[in-house]
């Protein structure tokens, strides 16, 4: 199956139809205008503007330090690229877990000065009343569930989670929460494979996996992972479809010799 060049504008109704009829979901991040151009333009299902641009885009270890501005600025630029997949953006860290009413204006910001389609937050029972009350002002959200990394100071580690029977009966009840409350499709990170496909049949909303296996209702990478610009992350669960690094390593190589060279520009480059 590829891309259904049919759907104008992918929804969060869509994307429940995809996982009624049995059709897996892709999205992948993008943070930036150009990059985004090129994911929505290869028809990718949903954007995720993450987080992750913590690390990726700003060079910090963690999630923690971006802020609601600077996903802002991110996710403005992407929903000025993408024509056609729905367009999800993170709630970072701080900007919900203080109170339901603080959780509230942090998406209204988002949605109203980038102009996305819904919001992302980590977590399950104990952010509810959040989940609820951006809900009730009309505003789509993705949960996220499994390895968090906004808490990645209480786990320790960005090992696997819920391997252990009460972890696992925990996140079984977070996700049934969150389908209850409304979310429209939950993100299952870094979890075992036979969990990940028991949460799928179970939920009738979309689970969408990233290193949870192939039973997921849809699937999400960081999009340099996926395309080798970092050359240091290599997880079990990554499949690296490109090693951009070296192509652009050594397209940038060839620049600095022919400027060096004199080579660059030549008599049909310049005025
Ligand atoms: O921030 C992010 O990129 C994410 C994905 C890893 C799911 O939350």
């Amino acid at each position: 199956m590829s891309v259904n060049k049919e759907i104008k504008r992918v929804t969060t109704h869509i994307i429940q139809e995809m996982k009624n009829r049995g059709e897996k979901i892709s999205m992948l991040t993008a943070y930036d205008y150009s990059m985004a151009a090129i994911v929505d333009g290869a028809g990718i299902d949903v954007i995720l503007v993450g987080d992750s641009a913590s690390n990726v885009m700003a060079g910090h270890e963690t999630t923690l330090p971006i802020t609601l501005d600077q996903m802002i600025y991110h996710a403005s630029s992407v929903v000025r690229a993408a024509s056609r997949a729905l367009v999800v953006v993170d709630l970072p860290f701080g900007s919900y877990q203080g109170n339901s009413k603080e959780a509230l204006s942090s998406a209204i910001r988002i949605m109203k000065e980038s102009g996305a389609h819904a919001v992302k937050l980590e977590g399950g029972v104990e952010i509810s009343e959040s989940i609820s009350r951006i809900l009730t002002a009309g505003i789509p959200v993705c949960g996220h569930l499994g390895l968090t990394p906004q808490s990645i100071y209480k786990f320790g580690t960005y090992s696997v989670r819920a391997k252990q029977e009460a972890e696992a009966q925990k996140l079984k009840d977070d996700a049934q929460k969150l389908q209850d409350l409304g979310c429209f499709a939950v993100v299952l990170e870094k979890i075992p494979a036979a969990l990940a496909a028991e949460v799928s049949a179970n939920l009738h909303i979309p689970t969408i996996g990233i290193g949870a296996g192939p039973h997921c209702d849809g699937q999400v990478l960081v999009v340099h992972d996926m395309l080798g610009i970092n050359k240091e992350f290599k997880p079990r669960f990554l499949r690296q479809y490109a090693n951009l690094h070296e192509v652009m390593s050594d397209a940038i190589t060839h620049y600095v010799n022919d400027v060096k060279n004199k080579d660059f520009p030549n008599e049909k480059e310049q005025y």
